[in-house]
Parts: C-alpha cells; structure tokens; sequence
C-alpha cells in the first residue's frame, strides 16, 4: 500500500502507526532484527529528534535512544535544557543492522536503500506529528530528511529544509561523542553537541 492509502487507511487514533512500523517488511533489515523501534513522545510534539537506528539496546526492548548514545544524549539535554519528554524521539531506520561477532551485535551503517525504503516511515510520522523543527543527529538522519549526507562537520548547528519545506537542524550523533578519547576533544565535543541543543531549545 502506498503512503496515501495508508493515510487513509488510518482511523487518526495514533495507535495503528507504530503497529504498522512493527510489521515492516519493506527491506530485508526486518529479517534479523527482534522488533521494529516506532518513534516515541507525544503526537504533537513540536520537536522531533531524529537519530540513525535502533542498537543493541533499543531493537531488545523496542524504545528508541536508550542505549549508551540515549544515555550521552539525555545527559547532555538536561545540561542544555532540553526536555526529551516533550519531543517525539525516532530514528531514520526502524530496525537495528548488525552483524554477529560471538555473543556480540555489532552496530552496521544503514545503506542507501534501506535509508531510502524507510524514509516512509519517518514521513510518515512527521505528517503525525506535524512537528515545527526537527533535529536531525548524525549524517544518516541529514540523509533522510535533506538528501544530503556529505559534510556533516561542517553543516553541523546549520539549518536546512526537507523537501517539505520543515526546518532541519543539523547535529552529530550522540554515539560520536562516547568515540572520542582525548579528554579535551571529548570536552569540546560535548560542548558544541549541547550548543546545538540549546539552538534548538531556542527555536522552539
Ligand atoms: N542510536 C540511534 O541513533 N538511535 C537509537 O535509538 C539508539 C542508538
């Protein structure tokens, strides 16, 4: 079914969306995942927070961003004055991609098509939601909502557009910050990640 049978489909109650996430089976990520992550947070949020895909964490208990990234971001957030629980939190890919190493999951990039196949789901929610500015962390949430992945350095506290004309500000991902090593690159990072976030608080 397409987008505008599905919208039509639904009866505008809020429940049938992650439902119909959670029966995905427009790419193979489906396969080895253990569920869908729907995006979570109240349905007329006016920020969304949009991130790359579930981990290890979030595809075994079905909740976006609750993984050590969730956790980096939530510290930093509440330093930022960044209320998470009025924002509808979501990724730009619904399943976790991995590969198997021993006992271990190890996190793999979503490729294109897979960005692509479930940008339809982002889309979706962004029509339920409505939300006034979206945050977009990391190159494969830029991706989705821009088209653009390259640069994310430099495009980094910029503000862009979905194709829909929504304003998309750009962040890096969480999960960047929990890789740099060297305290002081470590410092600085997660002063320029709360500097977006207070960017976006201030948009609001
Ligand atoms: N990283 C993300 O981008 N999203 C999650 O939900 C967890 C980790």
């Amino acid at each position: 079914a397409g987008l505008a049978e599905w919208r039509s489909a639904w009866d505008g109650s809020g429940d049938a969306l992650p439902a119909a996430i959670a029966a995905c089976t427009r790419c193979p990520l489906h396969r080895n995942a253990t569920q869908a992550v729907p995006g979570e947070g109240p349905g007329d949020a006016d920020l969304m927070i949009v991130g790359e895909q579930p981990g290890d964490l979030e595809d075994l208990g079905g909740k976006p961003l609750v993984g050590p990234a969730g956790q980096i971001f939530d510290e930093i957030a509440a330093i930022a004055g960044l209320d998470r629980q009025q924002a509808y939190v979501t990724n730009a890919v619904k399943h976790f991609k991995f590969v198997p190493r021993g006992k271990r999951r190890l996190h793999q990039r979503p490729d294109m098509s897979e960005i692509h196949h479930c940008r339809w789901w982002l889309d979706a929610e962004i029509a339920r939601v409505k939300p006034k500015l979206i945050l977009a962390m990391g190159a494969t949430a830029a991706e989705s909502l821009t088209g653009k992945r390259d640069g994310i350095l430099s495009r980094r506290g910029g503000i862009e557009r979905t194709i829909s004309g929504l304003p998309v500000l750009i962040t890096l991902h969480p999960a960047y910050l929990l890789r740099l090593r060297d305290p002081q690159a470590a410092a600085q990072g997660r002063a320029l990640f709360q500097g977006d976030l207070e960017k976006a608080v201030a948009l609001m």
